[in-house]
């Protein structure tokens, strides 16, 4: 059972640090508890890692991977995020938290005294990790550390080289984006023994949750509309993520065309994995929230074969159907001004195209992996083609691996076993903003439906 200590509701909300965005969209956010077995609501389940990491942990702690408050016990300290988890024994329990008009009963759950780890979402292996003298440190989920290493995937070829390269373009072309490197595997310090493929390099990001003045929260849009990671491909659309920007940011329009350059960027770098939890917001004040900077862009093309995004933008996802005039309908449809956005995404296209039929030549990409790009631009609308001249397209393949789908976010095989939180607190949230919209009437709906705004109130 989610519950807030009664000072917390009660303060004025500049006097407490916002712990999610639902509650600035409703007074009522905090009415009722939000009731949950065995998995953690939405809101912190989002906190804890996928696929290999999370059954890594439940092995570790003799658990099933979908028995999250374990878990979330063991990995507290090291959160994204300001977040701090801290066990209490069943008897310790305050009255207020179990007054919230459910019936429920403590349970004591078996928290295991092992040595503190870190929690860091997604589905790819990554580290919590500190630099020191050019050197990555494998941190030991103390909280301090400040960059994230991935190591290489052991099913498919180069993802830090890509993935470093397309955060390198993205960055040319304007798209807010940390430090980054592409590290040697020998600069890691206490790699854990995991399984590592015959590459060279791991992929590091410095982390824009965590400073040397303490961390700083932030949240993940499957938190924001209260999905869980299954269903991070689903139900929502680009459009009702730039609406809540649209509504809640600190910098609304600052915002709202730095989206419209992540999602040209995504389509024109065939990054088809901008699900909702490659979109973040943090709150840098502790209060209002802005768009996080970018992460996890990916030429996942060569790996999945796939040729749209994660989400739908103008009721499609295939990324040649998109067009300005697209990016036109996307931001009437989230209440933001075409006026104020398109100038912004004519200005990225122009370093697009200037720039990056250049810059790829020395971007650490694998030869296949470029012309597979290449031949991409090749493919897009009139619009947002980019022309690279003949010696770069006549480049033959250079390499003979095998692409196969990516390891990273999967769009299938996650199971979801065990209880689901009750909607209470959800059904109600934004209904200030749009009372059409129950989101209780479409919990069930099937994948997005493309004519449908889904559930979203944004
Ligand atoms: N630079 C960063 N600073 C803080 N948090 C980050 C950063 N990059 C990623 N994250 C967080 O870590 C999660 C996993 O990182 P991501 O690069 O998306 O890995 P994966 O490829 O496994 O999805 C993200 O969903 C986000 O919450
Ligand atoms: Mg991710």
């Amino acid at each position: 059972m989610l519950t807030f200590d009664p000072s917390y509701v009660v303060a004025q909300p500049e006097d407490r640090p916002t712990f999610t965005l639902p509650q600035l969209a409703s007074s009522r956010y905090f009415e009722k508890p939000l009731a949950c077995s065995q998995r953690l609501p939405p809101v912190l389940s989002n906190l804890l890692p996928e696929g290999a990491m999370r059954s890594h942990m439940a092995k570790v702690l003799k658990t099933h991977p979908d028995n999250e408050f374990p878990l979330f016990a063991w990995v507290g300290q090291d959160l994204p995020g300001a977040l701090i988890a801290t066990p209490i024994k069943a008897g310790e329990i305050p009255g207020w938290a179990l007054a919230g008009g459910l019936p429920a009963e403590p349970v004591q759950i078996d928290a295991k005294a092992l040595a503190q780890t870190f929690s860091l979402a997604g589905v790819q292996v990554k580290f919590s990790s500190s630099k020191k003298d050019g050197r990555f440190n494998i941190g030991a989920g103390d909280g301090n550390g400040d960059w994230i290493v991935k190591t290489p995937s052991t099913i498919h070829t180069d993802v830090p080289a890509n993935e470093y390269s397309m955060m390198e373009l993205a960055r040319s072309m304007g798209i807010m984006v940390p430090e980054t490197a592409l590290v040697p595997l020998s600069d890691l310090d206490n790699l854990p023994a995991i399984a590592l493929p015959k590459e060279q390099w791991a992929y590091a990001i410095r982390r824009f949750d965590r400073s040397p003045g303490g961390r700083i929260h932030a949240e993940d849009f499957a938190q924001v509309f209260g999905q869980y990671a299954h269903d991070k491909y689903s139900r929502q659309s680009y459009e009702s993520v730039a609406r809540a920007l649209g509504m809640f940011s600190r910098d609304r329009l600052g915002d709202a065309q730095e989206m419209a350059r992540r999602l040209l960027v995504n389509t024109l770098l065939g990054n088809g994995d901008a699900h909702l939890k490659n979109w973040s917001l943090i709150y840098p004040d502790q209060q209002h929230p802005e768009l996080a900077p970018a992460y996890d862009i990916v030429f996942t093309k060569p790996y999945v074969h796939e040729d749209g995004n994660a989400l739908n933008m103008d009721k499609t996802k295939v990324w040649k159907h998109l067009s300005m005039a697209s990016f036109e309908r996307w931001a009437k449809k989230a209440d933001i001004s075409w006026s104020a956005v398109k100038p912004h995404l004519k200005v990225a296209m122009e370093k697009a195209r200037d720039v990056w039929p250049k810059q790829i030549r020395d971007l650490p990409l694998n030869e296949r992996q470029k012309s597979l790009l290449r031949e991409h631009w090749g493919t897009l609308s009139p619009d947002f083609r980019i022309e690279v001249s003949k010696p770069w397209q006549t480049e033959t393949h250079s390499t003979s691996r095998t692409a196969k789908g990516r390891g990273g976010d999967q769009k299938d095989g996650e199971s979801v076993a065990g209880g689901r939180c009750q909607p209470e607190r959800q059904d109600h949230l934004f209904e200030t903003h749009d009372p059409e919209t129950n989101i209780d009437d479409h919990l069930d709906e099937a994948e997005e439906n493309d004519d449908s705004p889904g559930p979203s109130p944004f």
